[in-house]
């Protein structure tokens, strides 16, 4: 496999070398590259909004390596940075082949090639690559937008917007069912991310706090694609929304670990710590 630059690739992991991963010359003991490789598939992934197993179930499929190459022009070393890049360059009737490369800044070290089948989970029989998966992956690879963010009322995304927020509040944060659920969802405006598969990634919902000053809640994001800018684009639908129907200043109740992604978008702390649903919080202003 030639040798390449950065600018052919996109990049999914970044890692640096650790003592664990050096053999007896000092370099990265050739097996860990391929493991870097599999990192960054999974990052590839989330890059394309979709959570892997439960995207599988909806394809009725699953993954398999069925081939997998690495060539080493140069070796890696303890404490080095590297980047590790993945781009799909071949979909056949049921393979799907990647190439890979591992860079320490423009240097080109590793080249790979991860050849993966879509196969019944059952028998491990190869199965044609369903159009849904096969778009996309070339829409991906041609550097289409893989989330739809859609506002509107609870008629029409209430049932989105309940089966993710149950996932999140009720099965991972054990919120209370009878507290998730309010009879405010009826006259909020709700925000629902999608993927290309029309899985429900994310929501959140605005409400009016007083004349002028709305109110954001229920913002919730899939697990698996946390930090992968989902939350911001649903909170800035939202903010649009307020802006859009006259409000001047949005206003939230943070979760303590959530208090970092709002900061980050503008929004200001605002009196002391409380709790909510046995979770701290704080209060978060920002202006329109
Ligand atoms: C991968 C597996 C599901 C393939 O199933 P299969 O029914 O044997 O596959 P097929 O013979 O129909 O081949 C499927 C595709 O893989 C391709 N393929 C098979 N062997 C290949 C190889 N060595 N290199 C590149 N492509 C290969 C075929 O060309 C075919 O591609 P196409 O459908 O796009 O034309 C099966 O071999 C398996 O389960 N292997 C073990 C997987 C595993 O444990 N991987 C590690 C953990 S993920």
């Amino acid at each position: 496999m030639p040798q390449a630059k950065r600018s052919e690739f996109r990049f999914f992991h970044r890692l640096r070398v650790r003592w664990a991963e050096v053999d007896m010359q000092k370099i990265v003991f050739n097996a860990h590259y391929l493991m870097y490789f599999d990192t960054a598939i999974t990052d590839y992934w989330r890059a394309m909004a979709m959570p892997y197993e439960e995207g599988m179930q909806l394809l009725a499929g699953d993954l398999y390596v069925v081939k997998a190459t690495v060539e080493f022009h140069a070796s890696a070393r303890m404490d080095d940075q590297l980047d590790v890049a993945l781009r799909c360059e071949r979909i056949g009737r049921s393979s799907i082949a990647f190439r890979g490369a591992i860079f320490r800044g423009d240097e080109h070290l590793i080249s790979g090639e991860l050849v993966y089948v879509f196969a019944n989970p059952e028998t491990q029989t190869s199965l044609p690559v369903p159009d849904r998966l096969r778009n996309m992956l070339e829409g991906f690879e041609a550097g289409q937008d893989m989330v739809s963010v859609a506002v509107g009322d609870w008629q029409t995304l209430g049932a989105g917007a309940s089966a993710i927020r149950k996932a999140v509040f009720v099965q991972e944060q054990r919120i209370p069912m009878e507290l998730e659920l309010d009879a405010a969802d009826a006259t909020a405006v709700h925000a629902l991310a999608t993927n290309r598969l029309g899985q429900v990634i994310g929501t959140g919902r605005l409400l009016q706090a007083q004349p002028g000053v709305a109110k954001i809640g229920r913002m919730a994001v899939h697990r698996t694609l946390r930090g992968s800018s989902v939350g911001r684009r649903l909170l800035l639908a939202l903010m649009d929304a307020a802006r859009e129907r006259g409000d001047q200043q949005v206003m939230l109740h943070a979760q303590r670990s959530a208090v970092g992604f709002y900061d980050r978008l503008g929004f200001v702390a605002h009196g002391a710590p409380f709790e909510e649903a046995g979770i701290e919080h704080l209060e978060m202003v920002k202006a329109l």
